[in-house]
């Protein structure tokens, strides 16, 4: 029998276990391999019940994505048809009872619901979550689920993606009951429980949840409106929503084919490729890099903060979510009571969210310890790592490092979360550089997923191991990135900056070029982020970056006469928008105004520009910029900078990133509208070398930038 499948009895129960590692996919094999199990088992009178259960520390987390990535650039056969493993089961003679832990997730919850019975760990979790790969479940999920869960669970549950815990798939009914302490246990106890029963449910054949067609069409229509508002531009959740339509109108079969069709659709389409492309290269770039993965990583208990700014409180709450132990201190004593308002009330809101309860809070806030900055030191000893988040000034900086320096205990890793400076500069001023590290947290920094992890010229791999390990600890995306000016985030994000001031002063409106980004699908304009972020926050950076210190290059005019008027953005309600209510842009006329009469003093006349010329010229700075990052080695993948554009600078999931969107594109195509912005606008457009050479030869990205790096799946 192949080792994808084991079993062993339990007197008259037989115990199934999928072993396929890491997550038990579904991949080549398994299916086959669990279907013959089930026909020996059912052969056998001796057996009275069949358990299935995931080997290690999940249950089936669903169809095998790498498959799946084969069919949606081509070979559709690689897509495994599971329909004839769920008849299969769920035609078993033998009853069926599926015992979840970890996650069922796709293709996982698919081949569970085919059971008769469902066991589920306390802490298991089930879901649909293809819509974040661009497609609909494929298995029957859209069939089934809403037979088991109801229409309105199966739709907020296939559009959304999101996972439901084990007790709330209960109360749905996708669960029958919750295991004890030990799992295959209560599965067994379930199945002899059931066992003798003359008949056991089949989920196919279930319609009393179906609703009719009057009590189903107000729902079909709100889960539009909701993939419209939670998933705008997105293909696959509108589809989820006319699958379960299907499941409502036609008989299982016929609703199961139209969903296979619904499904083909997704797998063929541009989306599905960029999302499985980022799937993967979110792996890809949290994965220790070979020559580091002997290396066990230090563990990380308590993290001592300094500077408890907007930065250093939302890194507080980000460890203690996570179980952490936070000392949190800053340069006075109300500077330490700012700190810990700011993290009472953004609790607070998550309270009256119903996100978390107040215990859950009371318990996260006994974990961040306050302390006065003359305590510090003295506190500091305990702490495995140190994250400096002071105000972004060099000087100050290395004075916060030497004191640091001087309290930490030996082997303590030694963190700044400076968006802009060197490492390098700040390890200098202590006296251990190789435990000197970046970790550029994204504000809020307790919601945003990205972490750029910075490696100094001088950072140990020990740190650096450490440093990964700490970021999956908090639940963040860390990627590596090299320590040029910006790193590899902020660095792209200048070009697109300032093109889009161009934009404006060229003839644009701040308005018109954000509604033409959102239209792209970017999460916000530029503009409003500008606003949001602080436009005197862009102008210290600039300095610091000393960005057009050449008199030959175009300078924006706008920017720093806003930052001189005191329009530093939301904060004052005010900024390239009015804000007349808390974070609701408004178009403001005196900003046009002005942009037109410092362009028209500048000589530049004002003209009609189109979207399509405010995306390219917004959206291909990005990607000459990333091919610079590359070259440059401050990324190490092409891939990494999709990583951290989809997560940390809103650019659409969907579209796969900036270099996955010019692979898309063609690269041909993309260096012939560079050229031609080179030949309009001069210097700044002078495409990188990089994207010539791939460009020229045919390359992509994707199937290797530079030296051999490939991104994620190289294909
Ligand atoms: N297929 C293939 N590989 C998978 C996989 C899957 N469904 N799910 C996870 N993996 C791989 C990852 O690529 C990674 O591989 P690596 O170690 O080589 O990089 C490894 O499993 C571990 O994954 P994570 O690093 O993500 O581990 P975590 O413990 O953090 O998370 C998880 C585990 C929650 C299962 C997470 O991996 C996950 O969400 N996976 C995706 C689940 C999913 O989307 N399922 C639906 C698939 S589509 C489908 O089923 C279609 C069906 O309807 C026909
Ligand atoms: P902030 O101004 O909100 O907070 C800085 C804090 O540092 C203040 O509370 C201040 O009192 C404290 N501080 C100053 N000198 C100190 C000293 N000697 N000892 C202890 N504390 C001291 O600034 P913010 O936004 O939190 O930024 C902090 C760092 O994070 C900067 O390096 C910034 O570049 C970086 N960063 C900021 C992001 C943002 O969006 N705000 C994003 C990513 C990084």
């Amino acid at each position: 029998m192949s080792e994808l499948v084991r079993t062993h009895r339990d007197g008259d129960v037989l115990v199934v276990e999928i072993d396929n590692p890491p997550v038990n996919a579904l991949g080549p094999g398994v299916p086959e391999a669990l279907a013959a199990v089930l026909d020996a088992a059912d052969r056998d009178d001796g057996v009275a019940a069949i358990v299935v259960r995931g080997a290690g520390r999940t249950f089936v987390a669903g169809a095998d994505i790498a498959t799946l990535e084969d069919a949606a650039w081509g070979d559709e056969a690689a897509a495994a048809d599971l329909h004839d493993l769920l008849r299969r089961v769920e035609q078993c003679r033998t009853p069926v009872v599926m015992a979840i832990h970890g996650t069922a997730l796709g293709g996982g919850l698919e081949l569970a619901m085919a059971g008769h019975y469902r066991v589920a760990d306390a802490a298991a979790q089930v879901g649909q979550p293809e819509v974040n790969l661009g497609i609909v479940p494929g298995a029957e999920g859209t069939q089934r689920l809403p037979r088991l869960a109801g229409v309105a669970k199966a739709l907020d549950m296939c559009v959304s993606g999101r996972p439901v815990t084990a007790q709330d798939a209960l109360a749905a009914g996708i669960v029958d009951e919750i295991a004890g302490e030990d799992l295959t246990a209560s599965a067994v106890a379930f199945a002899r429980r059931v066992a003798a029963r003359s008949s056991h449910p089949l989920t196919s054949e279930r319609a009393e949840r179906l609703g009719d067609p009057e009590t189903n069409a107000p729902l079909l229509a709100a889960a539009r409106a909701q993939a419209e508002k939670i998933r705008r531009h997105q293909v696959a959740p509108l589809k989820a929503v006319d699958a379960i339509e299907a499941a409502t109108r036609l008989p299982f079969e016929a609703g199961c084919r139209r969903e296979r069709e619904l499904f083909f659709e997704c797998v063929r389409g541009e989306q599905a490729k960029a999302l499985i492309h980022v799937f993967f290269a979110e792996r890809a770039a949290s994965k220790l890099p070979e020559d580091m993965a002997h290396l066990t990583p230090a563990e990380i208990r308590t993290i001592a903060i300094v500077g408890g700014g907007t930065m250093g409180s939302g890194i507080a709450m980000a460890c203690a979510n996570a179980g952490l132990d936070v000392i949190l201190t800053d340069a006075t004593g109300d500077a330490v009571a700012a700190g810990e308002a700011a993290i009472r009330t953004n609790y607070d809101a998550t309270v009256a969210r119903g996100r978390l309860t107040p215990d859950a809070v009371a318990d996260r806030l006994a974990r961040i310890h306050l302390t006065p900055p003359a305590a510090f030191p003295a506190r500091a000893v305990e702490a495995d790592l140190v994250i400096e988040a002071v105000f972004e000034d060099l000087a100050l900086k290395q004075r916060v490092f030497r004191e640091i320096d001087a309290a930490a205990r030996p082997g303590c890793i030694l963190a700044t979360n400076t968006s802009t400076l060197d490492i390098d500069a700040i390890a200098s001023a202590t006296s251990r550089p190789e435990a000197v590290i970046g970790l550029h947290f994204f504000s809020p920094a307790a919601v945003m997923r990205l972490l750029e992890i910075v490696r100094g010229s001088r950072t140990d791999l020990d740190v650096l191991v450490a440093a990964l390990a700490f970021a999956k600890r908090v639940r963040k995306l860390g990627v590596v990135v090299g320590n040029g000016p910006g790193f590899v985030g902020n660095r792209l994000m200048f070009p697109y900056m300032y093109e889009t001031q161009f934009l404006v002063e060229d003839g644009a409106t701040p308005a018109q070029v954000d509604r033409a980004l959102a239209g792209f699908g970017m999460a916000m304009g530029v503009f409003a982020v500008d606003d949001m972020a602080g436009l005197d926050v862009g102008a210290r950076v600039r300095k610091a970056l000393g960005h057009f210190s050449d008199p030959r290059e175009r300078r924006p005019l706008v920017h720093e006469r806003l930052v001189a008027m005191g329009r530093l953005g939301q904060k004052r309600g005010a900024g390239w928008y009015r804000y007349d209510e808390p974070r609701k842009p408004t178009p403001d006329p005196e900003v046009e105004a002005l942009i037109r009469s410092l362009a028209t003093d500048a000589g530049i006349a004002a003209r009609t520009i189109s979207d399509e010329e405010i995306v390219d010229r917004a959206i291909l700075a990005l990607v000459n910029e990333g091919a610079r990052a590359l070259e440059a080695g401050v990324a190490a993948r092409a891939s990494d900078i999709d990583v951290i554009y989809v997560n940390g600078y809103g650019f659409p999931g969907w579209r796969g990133g900036p270099l996955f969107y010019a692979d898309r594109r063609g690269l041909g195509e993309v260096l012939a509208r560079i050229r031609a912005f080179h030949r309009e606008h001069g210097e700044r457009w002078r495409p990188a070398p990089l994207l010539v050479e791939l460009a020229e030869r045919g390359g992509t990205f994707r199937g290797g930038a530079l030296h051999g790096r490939a991104g994620a799946r190289s294909r």
